[in-house]
């Protein structure tokens, strides 16, 4: 089955070339982006992927192409036309397409550029991934000062995750000038301490504010699991219980050796998989409750 992505407005196969060479997400990495994770022909965490998608364009002064309703619409006419039910949506919006390569914003405002994608992965492929944990190494951070924007610039980090490819590791952990681990490449990090706290580095705009980053605190809150949001260190890592990453394609999954030195016996440990489980099961039971909601609405309206 060839796959069709969404390009302002058209469904089209994928590889069509419905973006100018104009457009200055192309030129400029003038860009943002979300990914959502899908399970069981559902999003999950739509909402927060929503809102950070919508402070990202504001941030940014990218004009919202439409409203979410409408975004949403498209999302899932992507996804089913593609036929995923378990995998990842990917939804990429640019400032646009200019006349002339010129670095400020054109004047009057361009129309946004409205990219989406949907990518099918199997579910037992990513479970045996989590049940096995990942390896991960560390690399320095050298991206810019807002990475609490989720732009496309993402070089800095396709280089660090091609290194840890290289290495037979999964994930690159970026290290600061400090010394204190910002996030992963594409996921943000997590310790369980010596003490049982669960550590993470604290928001600020030197890493993405990542959504299943809360979902998994707020299912860490339920559990009564002690949590401290402020930066640690690669040695502190090292010494950790656990190391898990979060992210919309990983959910939570363990890291089981971080520059090939085994993290506690180096297997998953038990918070890593509890937190994983549950996060996983409340986002599918609050997107079923969303989707619920979204029949009753439209059910509603037929009366
Ligand atoms: N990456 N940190 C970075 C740098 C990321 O790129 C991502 C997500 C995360 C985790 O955020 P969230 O939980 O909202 O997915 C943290 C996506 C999945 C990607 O680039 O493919």
């Amino acid at each position: 089955m060839s796959r069709i992505a969404y390009v302002n407005g058209r469904y089209a196969p994928l590889h069509d070339p419905l973006i100018t060479v104009q457009d200055r997400g192309f030129q400029f990495a003038d860009a943002v982006y979300e990914v959502w994770p899908v399970r069981q022909g559902l999003l999950l965490d739509q909402e927060g992927h929503l809102a950070r998608l919508a402070r990202s364009l504001r941030e940014l002064a990218i004009a919202a192409p439409m409203s979410d309703a409408a975004l949403l619409v498209a999302v899932k006419e992507t996804l089913r036309r593609n036929r995923v039910r378990d995998g990842i949506v990917y939804l990429q919006i640019s400032r646009g397409a200019a006349a002339t390569r010129d670095h400020p914003f054109p004047s009057p405002r361009l129309a946004p550029t409205v990219v989406i994608t949907a990518t099918r992965l199997k579910p037992a492929a990513l479970e045996a991934r989590a049940a096995t944990g990942v390896k991960a190494i560390t690399t320095p951070d050298l991206r810019w000062g807002r990475c609490d924007i989720k732009t496309v610039g993402l070089l800095p980090n396709a280089l660090a995750r091609q290194a840890a490819k290289e290495a037979g590791a999964a994930e690159a952990i970026l290290v600061d000038a400090q010394g204190f681990i910002t996030e992963g490449a594409a996921t943000n990090v997590f310790i369980v301490d010596a003490s049982g706290a669960l550590r993470t580095r604290d928001l600020s705009n030197a890493l993405l504010h990542g959504i299943t980053r809360a979902s998994v605190i707020k299912v860490a809150e339920e559990a009564q699991i002690r949590l401290v949001e402020a930066p640690f260190t690669v040695a502190e890592a090292h010494a950790a219980r656990e190391v898990f990453l979060t992210s919309a394609g990983m959910a939570a999954t363990a890291v089981i050796a971080i520059d090939g030195k085994a993290i506690g016996d180096g297997k998953p440990g038990p918070v890593a998989l509890k937190l994983r489980a549950a996060y996983l099961e409340g986002a599918l039971v609050a997107a079923k409750r969303n989707a619920g909601a979204l029949v009753a609405e439209s059910g509603a309206e037929k009366l």
